[in-house]
């Protein structure tokens, strides 16, 4: 049997918004095995990018652990998730998180996407900084 690299146990995780509070996650738990293929799937709201960003060291859980090949990746400081990432995780985004920062410092509308892609930025090395969110 394969050993199993990806381990979530009881994961839990609310939002806060206002008052209101979301629970995104309720006593998550599966595994995954090295090679397997996993397909994510659920309604609109259903946590799907929420456990995906606690995988991948983005956000923390409110309890739980999530163990990749025996590291529990939930308690990592920002840089040894950032390490973690750099080495362990590729991840593309639902939604295009390069475009609006570079858009922001170049102040250009999404609809002129097309135009800024070929133009330089405004400030120099502005859009190389940015960092997907
Ligand atoms: N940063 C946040 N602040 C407050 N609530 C949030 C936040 N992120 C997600 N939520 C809420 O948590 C729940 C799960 O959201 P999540 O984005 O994980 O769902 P999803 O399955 O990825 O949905 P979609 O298919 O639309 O991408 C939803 O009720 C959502 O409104
Ligand atoms: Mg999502």
């Amino acid at each position: 049997m394969t050993i199993p690299s990806i381990v979530a146990r009881s994961i839990s995780k609310t939002y806060r918004r206002g008052r209101q509070l979301i629970t995104a996650l309720q006593n998550v738990a599966f595994e995954v095995s090295q090679g397997e293929l996993v397909l994510l799937i659920g309604p609109s709201g259903s946590g799907k990018t929420t456990l995906l960003n606690l995988i991948a060291a983005l956000d923390r859980p409110d309890s739980g652990e999530i163990l990749i090949d025996g590291l529990d990746v939930t308690g990592l400081s920002r840089s040894a998730a950032a390490g973690y990432r750099d080495e362990r995780v590729g991840m593309i985004f639902q939604s295009y998180n390069f475009a609006p920062a570079a858009d922001r410092s170049r102040k250009h509308s999404a609809a002129n996407d097309s135009e800024a892609a070929t133009e330089p930025p405004a400030r120099p090395g502005a859009a190389r900084n940015s960092r997907p969110g």
